[in-house]
C-alpha cells in the first residue's frame, strides 16, 4: 500500500508491466508522477517494474484487472483514487492483436479486441473525466490507422475507432480534461516474432529505422507538457503514415 500523497500528481499507466507500458512508467515516474500500474496478466513483471521505480526514488503501486470485464474495468479509477487521493494522468496502452481479416475473423475476437482496445479506454476515460477536476488522458494507437489493411482488421478497426473517441472527448471533455493520442510505428515486434523482422519492415519507411520505447514515452511526456494541445495525434513511426 502506497496511501501518502495528494502533492505529488498520479498516472494510471493500462498494460504498464512491460515492454511500452513499461516505458511510459518509467519516464512519467522519473518527471515526478506516482504512478498506478495497471496489469492484466503480468503480476510479476509488474511487480518487478514497480520495484525499479521506487529503487529509482519513485512511488508506484500495481493494480490487477482484465480489461475483458467492464465492471472490473469500471472499478478501476475509484481504487486509484482510494490508493492515491487524486488522479491527474490516464494513459491507454493496454491492448491485444490478434490476426482477423473482414472475412476470416471469429466474432469473439472482434469481441476481445473491442472490449480491450476500445471499450475499455472508454470506461475509464469516463471516470477520469467524472472525478478528476482537470488532466489528460493520452490514448495509445498505431500507425496503421491511416491505412486500410485488412490483415488486423478487427485490431486496426478498434484503434481507428479509438482515434475517433480522442478526437470526441478533447471536445466534451475541454477545458479541464485534455486528450490526445501517439500512434507508434515499428518500436517492438510482436512477441511472436524473430528479431530482424522489424529491421526488414524499416527499410521501407522514410527514416529508415525502427524507434524506442523511449521514443514513445517521450512523446507522452510532450503531450503532457504543451498545455494547448488537444485532440491531436502525434504519429511516433518514423514517417510511416506518409505512405498511407
Ligand atoms: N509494439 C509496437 O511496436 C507497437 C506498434 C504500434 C502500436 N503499438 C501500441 O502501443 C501499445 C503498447 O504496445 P506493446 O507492444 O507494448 O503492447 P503489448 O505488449 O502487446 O500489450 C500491452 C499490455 O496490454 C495488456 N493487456 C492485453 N489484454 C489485456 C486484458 N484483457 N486485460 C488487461 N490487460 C491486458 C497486457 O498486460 P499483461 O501483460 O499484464 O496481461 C500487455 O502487457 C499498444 O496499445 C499497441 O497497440 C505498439
Amino acid at each position: 500500500m502506497v496511501k501518502e500523497n495528494s502533492v505529488r500528481k498520479v498516472a494510471l499507466v493500462t498494460g504498464g508491466a512491460r515492454r511500452i507500458g513499461e516505458a511510459v512508467c518509467r519516464a512519467l515516474a522519473r518527471s515526478g508522477y506516482s504512478i498506478a500500474l495497471h496489469y492484466g496478466t503480468s503480476g510479476a513483471a509488474a511487480e518487478q517494474t514497480a520495484g525499479r521505480i521506487s529503487k529509482d526514488g519513485g512511488v508506484c503501486a500495481t493494480f490487477a484487472c482484465d480489461l475483458v470485464d467492464g465492471h472490473a474495468t469500471g472499478d478501476l479509477v475509484p481504487a486509484v483514487l482510494e490508493e492515491f487521493g487524486r488522479l491527474d494522468v490516464l494513459v491507454n496502452n493496454a491492448s491485444i492483436f490478434e490476426k482477423s481479416s473482414l472475412e476470416s475473423g471469429s466474432l469473439e475476437s472482434w469481441d476481445r479486441h473491442f472490449a480491450v482496445n476500445f471499450k475499455a479506454p472508454y470506461i475509464l476515460m469516463r471516470s477520469f473525466a467524472r472525478c478528476a477536476k482537470e488532466g489528460n488522458i493520452i490514448n495509445i494507437l498505431d500507425t496503421h490507422i491511416v491505412r486500410n489493411k485488412t490483415a488486423n482488421a478487427a485490431y486496426l478497426l478498434s484503434k481507428k475507432t479509438l482515434a475517433e473517441l480522442t478526437k470526441m472527448a478533447a471536445v466534451e471533455f475541454a477545458p479541464r480534461v485534455r486528450v490526445n493520442a501517439v500512434a507508434p510505428g515499428l518500436i517492438l515486434p510482436p512477441v511472436s516474432q524473430k528479431s530482424g523482422y522489424l529491421e526488414r519492415l524499416a527499410k521501407q519507411i522514410p527514416l529508415q529505422r525502427r524507434g524506442n520505447v523511449e521514443n514513445i514515452a517521450h512523446a507522452v511526456l510532450f503531450l503532457l507538457e504543451n498545455d494547448y494541445v488537444t485532440g491531436q495525434v502525434i504519429f511516433e513511426d518514423g514517417g510511416e503514415h506518409l505512405h498511407g
